[in-house]
């Protein structure tokens, strides 16, 4: 099934009512991994949602990515704790390693790079996330090595 048949399908379910835009944008990024432009043109022409409106709560959830996600998503939890530990150095050097900014994916797609509050294992502070796997009091000089384990 194509993806713009997917996207007739998704918008059907919920009577392409704009009310439900966050459960339209839920239903494509789990189906298609991220929420292409086509998608958000098609859900605000279906819907009468205004573009704009479209594009902040896509950009606003953390949940959606306007990007495809990589096949290493690395989270960097910027809560208070991890940011009182430093994770802004972490982030910084995941950044330079990577060549990307957050919200951003590798043009080989192996990596993207994500922001995230607090993880719920602030006692093992900076922690980073990979594919949903925890990693915890990680320090700007691992990065290097860190990607290294993971490519
Ligand atoms: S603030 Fe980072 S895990 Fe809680």
């Amino acid at each position: 099934m194509s993806d713009l048949s997917k996207l007739d399908k998704i918008i059907d379910r919920w009577n392409a009512d704009p009310e439900f835009v966050v459960e339209m944008f839920q239903d494509v990024q789990d189906q298609l991994g991220h929420i292409p432009r086509d998608a958000l043109e098609k859900v605000s022409d279906r819907t009468g949602a205004p573009r704009g409106s479209l594009f902040h709560i896509a950009t606003f959830y953390q949940a959606f990515s306007l990007q495809p996600r990589g096949e290493n998503e690395i989270q960097v939890c910027m809560g208070t704790t991890c940011y009182a530990l430093g994770a802004q150095r972490v982030l910084e050097a995941l950044e330079r390693e990577l060549g990307i900014a957050p919200g951003e994916t590798t043009p080989d797609g192996k990596f993207s790079l994500r922001k995230v509050r607090c993880l719920g294992c602030c006692a093992i502070g900076p922690v980073v996330a990979v594919n949903d796997e925890v990693v915890g009091t990680i320090r700007p000089s691992d990065v290097a090595d860190f990607l290294t384990g993971l490519s």
